[in-house]
């Protein structure tokens, strides 16, 4: 049979068949579907994305806060290719060079001791697999976890998340909730020896054998940038370890240079049990997460079965994009661009929240950045209430896009964590577009 290859001269579609189509046969994220009007969007690099039809916009949330080494990187780019070429995929129980070399390569970065990781396909998965290992490695059933806080959208690792998400998903028990440190932008935060004495309190109630892992965030993301009080990592370590409960630290979001360092956990010296990976790991330019673990975890499944696979468990093409991105980190020093530049989005951030009255608290750690939009500076009534939104929310947010600025507008926060390559001018070409449309903000403020 000859190599003979059929083309056909294939119009583009448009703007508006795009979305047409996308809406009639795919289903969206979190949505009721009427009334969904997704963006056509038709290339990205940088920090920036173009539309379909040709508007452009500065990506200030990285997409999903994921896309940490900016879009279309050759580097990135040219390793999946290279791996495709190669070979696209084999049985996760064969050994391949891009499995081999990257888990050498995280074993480097990683906090610690931690040297062994289990690929999977992206940060829920990779949740549920370190909620299995430590509930494996104790015995003991219970997930302790916050409130404030995302894990993934599926059995143990949305049982876990603390925020409304997950209520309409209840089917997997044994989580306990905690609370955070953080109260909501009226109270503010709680010192560290209050929150944990506070969680000392629930595991003593709980029934401390009982627990087989604490997760969370070491820097909260979704729920709005929750930076935890000095001492508090370390001393949940610490309650950790009296208790012999695993601590797992999700780096979903936090992890490869988010917020000026490798991990967030690198910030307070802390190294949990386990932690847990994905977003960055590839800059998302294809799917893929990961557990780290500590010898004690890694050596009981020496002689324990684990009872766990995925399909595409060290998918090449995956590992090979994980090491073009880490390489790409590398040389251009993005985790210290994310720091140097973190410490201007945090002085751009001080300076909107001194320039508009609806700024009532603005919160960052490298370019993981958020403002908390009031009402009134005094009350510090959030412009939207918890878990809602609000005129003025949906009206900010509709200017910040008119104005070509994409960000995460969630209930009363506006996100500020773009791709760790961004310049100094590139920042303030966002925040330039920030300070118009707060006015919005400024004139539903009392008095
Ligand atoms: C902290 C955290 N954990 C887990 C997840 C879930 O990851 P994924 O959507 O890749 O399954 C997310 C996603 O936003 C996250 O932010």
């Amino acid at each position: 049979m000859s190599n003979r290859v059929v083309t056909e001269a294939v119009r583009s579609l448009t703007a508006a068949e795009i979305t047409e189509l996308c809406l009639r046969h795919t289903l969206y994220d979190w949505s009721a579907q009427a009334g969904l009007d997704p963006m056509a969007i038709a290339d990205a690099k940088g920090v920036h994305f173009t539309s379909v039809d040709g508007r452009r916009f500065i990506d200030f949330n990285s997409q999903l806060m994921c896309v940490n080494a900016g879009h279309g990187d050759r580097r990135i780019i040219e390793a999946i290719k290279a791996q495709a070429d190669r070979l696209a995929f084999i049985s996760p129980f064969m050994a391949t060079e891009p499995r081999a070399r990257l888990g050498k390569k995280l074993a480097e970065l990683l906090p610690g001791d931690i040297d062994k990781v289990f690929f999977t396909l992206g940060g829920t998965d990779a949740n549920e697999n370190a909620i299995k290992m430590a509930r494996a490695v104790t015995g003991r059933p219970k997930i302790l976890a916050r409130y404030r806080s995302y894990h993934g959208s599926t059995g143990s690792a949305i049982a876990a998340t603390g925020d409304p998400r997950r209520w309409p998903n209840e089917f997997s028990g044994s989580v306990v909730h905690v609370l955070d440190p953080y109260h909501g932008v009226a109270r503010g935060t709680d010192p560290a020896a209050v929150a944990l004495e506070q969680l000392e309190e629930t595991i003593r109630l709980e029934g401390p054998s009982t627990i087989a892992a604490f997760i969370l965030e070491p820097v909260a993301g979704t729920n709005g940038i929750l930076i935890p009080p000095d001492g508090y990592l370390e001393g949940v370590r610490e309650v950790c370890t009296r208790h012999g409960i695993q601590m797992i630290c999700d780096e979903v979001m936090t992890g490869f240079g988010r917020t000026g360092r490798w991990f967030a956990v690198d910030h307070w010296g802390v190294v949990p049990d386990l932690i847990t990976m994905a977003k960055g790991l590839t800059s998302s330019y294809v799917p893929l997460g990961a557990v780290g673990m500590r010898p004690h975890i890694a050596g009981y499944f020496e002689d324990h079965v684990f009872w766990g696979g995925l399909t595409y468990n060290s998918h090449p093409l995956g590992c090979a994009a994980a090491l073009g991105t880490i390489q790409a980190y590398e040389q251009d020093d993005m985790v210290g661009n994310s720091e140097r530049m973190g410490a201007v989005l945090a002085k751009r951030l001080a300076r909107l929240q001194e320039r508009h009255r609806c700024v009532g608290a603005v919160r960052s750690i490298g370019l993981f950045g958020c403002m908390e939009l009031v009402r009134d500076r005094k009350t510090m009534e959030p412009l939207a209430p918890f878990n809602g939104t609000s005129p003025e929310m949906k009206a900010i947010n509709q200017a910040l896009l008119d104005g070509g600025l994409y960000t995460f507008v969630r209930w009363n926060t506006i996100m500020t964590n773009p791709p760790l390559c961004i310049t100094e001018a590139e920042l303030d070409e966002g925040f330039e577009i920030l300070d118009g449309a707060l006015e919005i903000g400024d004139r539903a403020v009392a008095g």
